[in-house]
């Protein structure tokens, strides 16, 4: 299916109604990583079943609501949880979200994830800034951006090669310096999932310089940097890919959704620091 404007302003009109607050930044809470919303000041959450068009998400783990609100002085909405191709929604529909902050008036989007490291340096807790994507399903014509393109929201071919934010990163790299957090910078591959990769995918992966994998985020950078968008992103590693057969262990959803509470605390670090730092 694809939208119409009137289908974003619909929504628009929607989050309006539950709040007046006018968003800067929108944030994307991955797996596991969702509870970083409950810390916003003065804020409002939205169900998603509430915004007509939403994708609901029914993977376990993806509590789906928006959550209105003021971090670090900067006025934010942030979706805790997000729906996925893999639970059988088109591109358009997974990255609708996007499109409706876009015409909220956000200016900056920062996407979370999790991911598994496929550099044999990553541990589990650890997290990457990803400053560049492979993007699996893209390549095989799985993209948002296919179809009529209105030129008002923004141009027919998108450049990728500065999509992470160059100075975002870096405000996420000092940030990471002055606070003794781990964070690595490198390459996400996006998969369609819902099935973990094999141990020859994993290793083809790491041969052709991706640092991790995971099921989300890079159609949302395509949206967002169509409309204009800064972007930044961040995976926070939930589980080491496994790379040769015969292992005894099996990659889970549960060790994913577990780490998230490693992770979260390190994420709101760099986050909240990202804000304070930042002019919207
Ligand atoms: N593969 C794909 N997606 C993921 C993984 C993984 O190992 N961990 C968390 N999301």
């Amino acid at each position: 299916m694809s939208y119409t404007r009137t289908d974003y302003e619909q929504a628009v009109s929607i989050i309006r109604e539950h709040s007046s607050l006018m968003p800067d930044v929108g944030l994307v809470l991955g797996s596991g990583l969702g509870t970083l919303a409950d810390t916003l000041e003065d804020r409002i959450a939205i169900p998603y079943e509430a915004i007509p068009g939403w994708p609901v998400s029914t993977v376990h783990g993806h509590s789906g609501q928006l959550v209105i609100g003021k971090l670090e002085g900067q006025t934010v909405i942030a979706q805790q949880g997000r729906a996925h191709f893999y639970e059988g929604y088109t591109m358009q529909q997974v990255t609708f979200p996007i499109r409706v902050m876009h015409f909220l008036g956000v200016k900056t989007v920062i996407l979370t994830n999790a991911a598994g490291g496929i550099d044999p340096s990553f541990s589990v807790g650890d997290l990457m800034l990803i400053n560049d994507h492979i993007n699996f399903p893209g390549l095989a014509g799985h993209t948002p951006l296919l179809g009529p393109n209105d030129e008002t929201i923004g141009a027919r071919f998108v450049g990728l090669a500065q999509a992470y934010d160059r100075d975002l990163r870096q405000l996420a790299r000092s940030i990471a310096t002055d606070d003794n957090i781990p964070l690595h910078e490198g390459v996400y591959v996006a998969v369609s999932g819902p099935a973990f990769e094999t141990p020859a995918e994993i290793r083809m992966f790491r041969t052709m310089g991706a640092n991790a994998v995971g099921m989300s985020t890079v159609h949302e950078v395509l949206v967002a940097r169509h409309a204009g968008m800064r972007v930044m992103a961040c995976s926070g590693i939930t589980n080491v890919a496994i790379d040769a057969v015969d292992s005894d262990v099996e990659t889970n959803h549960e060790e994913v959704l577990e780490a998230g509470k490693v992770i979260v605390p390190r994420l709101a670090t760099i986050l909240k620091g990202v804000l304070r730092g930042f002019s919207a």
